[in-house]
């Protein structure tokens, strides 16, 4: 039998470590695919003590012999991508012949920035917290049915020039007193068509005739199930499907193709911009879990807001995204401390609540409910299989797992690749098998 095609998902608030256990696992597929979002992502990896953050490319990069695919659902900014091929290249990262480009991919245009930065600047107090990246503008004008897609750059440059000029009078409409000029805009955009016309094709039909013919590809989420635009903490989210529904759309693959879903969660949890975080410390411990687990955005440097682990959340992304198994991340960064936390439901003045709401009104105000474990004083840092965790730590995993229904496969206890231990009889062990 051929081996699946699986998915790598984040479970929570984003920045849980996917770039990682990509990584880890992209030796044993042919291919890894990105499906959604921009690079608004930053996956950072770690190999040899370097340190590679990748926003727009797949992290599969970083191995040879794999195609790396950015699907139609990704919005791509050129000189974000050709800056990032830029610099692996620096490096010897081989990018050119290994990687492919949906035609059907949007581009974000020089200005989706500057609308990304005022429409957070009106929203004042109820921004969003975005990365400025242009992102939400993009994927507006691509539902809104007036978005340039790759395949326009490298089609008709009459056709292209009508739609940059129609696009850039939308926008001057939008923005008081403005009068941007059309013309470098079509030229920035016929000079990326270009440059990455090689790298164009049918990623779908790729995709389709890879599987056919017994190679397996892993779906590479970005972002996370809790900053999904349908599933996620609305309007505290970002703009593309990051749960396991992004797939189909994001590649043209189909639901019968998915062979496995891997959500990853950190053995604590983060978030950056805004919205609600229930389980959200001040003081000392947070600055402890921040600093420990180096959390600061890979794309912004922004300080992750830092909170216990919410059992709440990732049952509701196992739920979302029918999570097989979790790779729990970070685990060692949780070394030393006297006891740790896992939420199981909020207290709130109607009720405890045990599954994510839709209106967030309620999570304003609620007191999360925890269960307390004892800490473990011998790390767990570095170790490789199991029966190194100390006692302490296997019981914390064990009741996460319990309350989080669902259970850890691949547990990372530290950022190298060599740091992560892979448990035997696991459903991820059977799937690399
Ligand atoms: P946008 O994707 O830049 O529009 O930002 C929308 C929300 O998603 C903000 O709260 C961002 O902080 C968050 N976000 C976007 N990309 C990431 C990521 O890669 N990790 C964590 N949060 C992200």
């Amino acid at each position: 039998m051929s081996k699946p095609n699986i998915a790598v998902i984040g479970a929570q608030w984003g920045d849980e470590g996917k770039g990682k256990i990509v990584d880890m696992l992209t030796p044993h597929f042919s291919a890894v695919a990105r499906y959604q979002g921009g690079h608004n992502a930053g996956h950072t990896v770690y190999v040899q003590g370097r340190k590679f953050v990748l926003h727009l490319i797949p992290s599969g990069i970083l191995h040879p012999d794999v195609t790396c695919i950015i699907g139609n659902g990704v919005v791509i900014d050129p000189q974000a991508l050709f800056r990032e091929i830029d610099e692996l290249a620096a490096v010897g990262v081989d990018v050119d012949s290994r990687l492919l480009i949906s035609e059907k991919a949007h581009v974000i245009l020089p200005y989706h920035r500057e609308l990304d930065v005022l429409s957070e600047a009106r929203r004042g107090e109820r921004k969003i917290g975005t990365t400025s990246r242009g992102i939400g503008p993009a994927y507006e004008d691509k539902i809104g049915r007036r978005g340039i897609r790759i395949c326009d750059l490298i089609g008709d440059p009459a056709a292209l020039q009508q739609e940059v000029r129609e696009n850039v009078s939308a926008r001057n409409r939008i923005i008081k007193d403005s009068t941007l000029d059309w013309k470098p805009v079509f030229d920035h955009l016929v000079a990326f068509g270009e440059r990455i016309r090689p790298w164009v094709t049918d990623v779908s039909l790729f995709l389709a005739r890879a599987i056919q013919a017994g190679n397996a590809v892993l779906f590479e989420g970005a972002q996370a199930t809790l900053l999904d635009i349908d599933h996620g903490t609305y309007p505290f989210v970002t703009s593309s499907n990051a749960s396991v529904g992004g797939i189909c759309t994001g590649l043209g693959v189909a639901p019968k193709a998915i062979g496995g879903v891997l959500g990853v969660a950190k053995a604590y949890t983060t978030r950056v911009g805004e919205g609600p975080l229930p389980t959200e410390l001040a003081g000392p411990l947070a600055e402890r879990l921040r600093e420990g687990g180096q959390e600061y955005g890979a794309s912004t440097g922004r300080p992750r807001r830092c909170g216990w682990y919410d059992a709440v959340v990732v049952r509701y992304s196992a739920r979302i995204n029918g999570l097989d198994a979790l790779a729990l991340t970070k685990l060692d960064v949780l070394d030393g401390l006297p006891e740790v936390r896992v939420c199981t439901g909020y207290r709130t003045p109607s009720g405890t609540i045990t599954e994510f709401p839709a209106d967030l009104r309620p999570l304003a105000t609620a007191e999360p409910v925890y269960e307390t474990l004892p800490g473990w004083s011998t790390p767990t840092k570095g170790a490789t299989r199991f029966e190194q965790l100390p006692a302490e730590a296997r019981r914390y995993l064990q009741r996460l797992e319990e309350v989080s229904g669902v259970a850890c496969a691949i547990i990372s206890t530290g950022s190298d690749r060599a740091e992560t231990i892979l448990r035997e009889g696991s459903c991820a062990a059977g799937w690399l098998a």
